[in-house]
C-alpha cells in the first residue's frame, strides 16, 4: 500500500505536469457561471465539464484532474463517464471529498471545513469509481487577531484525520490548508501565517501515521493581500514562497501543488515560473500547480454555455496548461502569452 501511495503522488508531479482542480461546490460553480449569465443547471455544468476533459492535448501537460462529486458521476453526451475519459487521456482522476465550511463556533470570522463523518465510506465508493487520489481543503483567514490557535489546530487536525483515511483506502490525499488572498494584509503577515500553518499540519500528520511520501500539499502561494496597496515583484513573491516551504515542509513531500487562490492566470504561471527558475535545482520536492481559476477562467469566458465556443475554449484551456507546465520547467515567459 505504502508503495502504490508514494508512486502515484510521483506520478501527480511527474514529467512537469501539474493538476487541474475542476470540482466547484454548485454554489461555487453557480457563482462563476452567474457572471457570465451561464444558466446554472446540471446540463450545463455538464456541458462544461465535458468540453474540459475532452479537451484534446490535455495529457500532455495535466497529470490529474480533481472533480466534483456531481462530476466523477458524469458522463460524456456518447455515455463515456467522465473518469475513464481522463484515465484514456493519461489524466489521473481525483475527487473533492471535504463537504465545504462553516463557521467555527467560539472564533468569529472563522471557518472549519465538514465532512469526516462517514468519510471512510464515501472513499470506498470513490475508488470503486477510479478515483486514485482525494482533495480536502481547510481555510485560513488573515484579519485582525485571527488566525487563531483554535482555528489552525482545529482545521490541522481535520486534514490530518481526513489525509488519514485517504491512505487507509488507498488515495493519495492533497493537504490544502489555504491561506485566503482576502483583505489588506501584508506579505509578512501571510508568510507568518502560512508558516504557522504548515507547521501546525505537518505536526498532526505526523499524529496521525500519515505517510508523507503519499501525499500532495497544495499551499497558498506567500502574497500580500488583493486589497495591499504595496504588492511584492514576481520574484520577491517566489522567494517568500520558497522559504517559507523550506521551513516547514519536510523533504519526505515529493510535491508542492500550488492553488492559485485568486491571482490573475498570467501572475500565478511567472510567480510558479519564478520558483523554479530559482529553485528547481535545489528544491527537495517538485514545485507544481493544482489550479482552478488560473486554468478554467479564460477557457469559461469564451465557452458561455454555448456548443459553438467549444473548440475556441478547449484551446484557450490547453494554452494555460501549456503555460503552467512551462512554468515547471522554468520557461515561461510573458511572450508565450501574445
Ligand atoms: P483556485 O486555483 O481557483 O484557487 O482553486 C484551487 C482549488 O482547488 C481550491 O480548493
Amino acid at each position: 500500500m505504502s508503495e502504490q501511495l508514494a508512486s502515484t503522488a510521483k506520478a501527480m508531479v511527474a514529467g512537469n505536469k501539474g493538476l487541474l482542480a475542476m470540482d466547484e461546490s454548485h454554489p461555487t460553480c453557480g457563482k462563476r457561471f452567474a457572471k457570465l449569465d451561464i444558466p446554472q443547471t446540471i446540463e450545463m455544468r455538464q456541458a462544461y465539464r465535458e468540453m474540459i476533459v475532452t479537451t484534446p492535448g490535455l495529457g500532455e501537460c495535466i497529470s490529474g484532474a480533481i472533480l466534483f462529486d456531481e462530476t466523477i458521476r458524469q458522463q460524456t453526451k456518447d455515455g463515456r463517464p467522465f473518469a475513464e475519459v481522463l484515465t484514456a487521456a493519461g489524466i489521473i482522476p481525483g475527487i473533492k471529498v471535504d463537504a465545504g465550511t462553516k463557521e467555527l463556533a467560539g472564533h468569529p470570522g472563522e471557518k472549519i471545513t465538514e465532512g469526516l463523518d462517514g468519510l471512510r465510506e464515501h472513499l470506498a465508493e470513490y475508488v470503486q469509481m477510479g478515483a486514485r487520489f482525494a482533495k480536502w481543503r481547510g481555510v485560513i483567514t488573515i484579519g485582525d487577531g485571527i488566525p487563531s490557535r483554535g482555528c489552525i489546530q482545529a482545521n490541522a487536525h481535520t486534514l490530518a484525520r481526513y489525509a488519514a483515511l485517504c491512505q487507509e483506502a488507498g488515495l493519495v490525499p492533497i493537504v490544502e490548508p489555504e491561506v485566503l488572498m482576502d483583505g489588506g494584509h501584508t506579505l509578512e503577515q501571510c508568510r507568518a501565517a502560512t508558516e504557522d500553518v504548515l507547521r501546525t499540519v505537518f505536526d498532526q500528520l505526523h499524529v496521525q501515521r500519515v505517510l508523507l511520501e503519499g501525499i500532495i500539499l497544495k499551499p497558498n502561494m506567500v502574497l500580500a493581500g488583493l486589497a495591499c496597496p504595496n504588492q511584492e515583484t514576481v520574484d520577491e513573491v517566489a522567494d517568500a514562497t520558497v522559504e517559507t516551504l523550506l521551513r516547514a515542509v519536510p523533504a519526505a513531500v515529493p510535491g508542492v501543488a500550488f492553488l492559485s487562490g485568486g491571482q490573475s492566470s498570467e501572475l500565478a504561471s511567472a510567480r510558479l515560473n519564478a520558483m523554479n527558475v530559482r529553485y528547481k535545482s535545489r528544491a527537495p520536492w517538485a514545485l507544481a500547480f493544482s489550479f482552478a481559476r488560473a486554468i478554467q477562467q479564460p477557457a469559461l469566458e469564451i465557452w458561455r454555455g454555448e456548443e459553438a465556443n467549444v473548440p475556441a475554449a478547449q484551446q484557450a484551456l490547453l494554452h494555460r496548461a501549456r503555460c503552467n507546465r512551462a512554468a515547471r520547467r522554468g520557461e515561461y515567459s510573458a511572450a508565450m502569452e501574445r
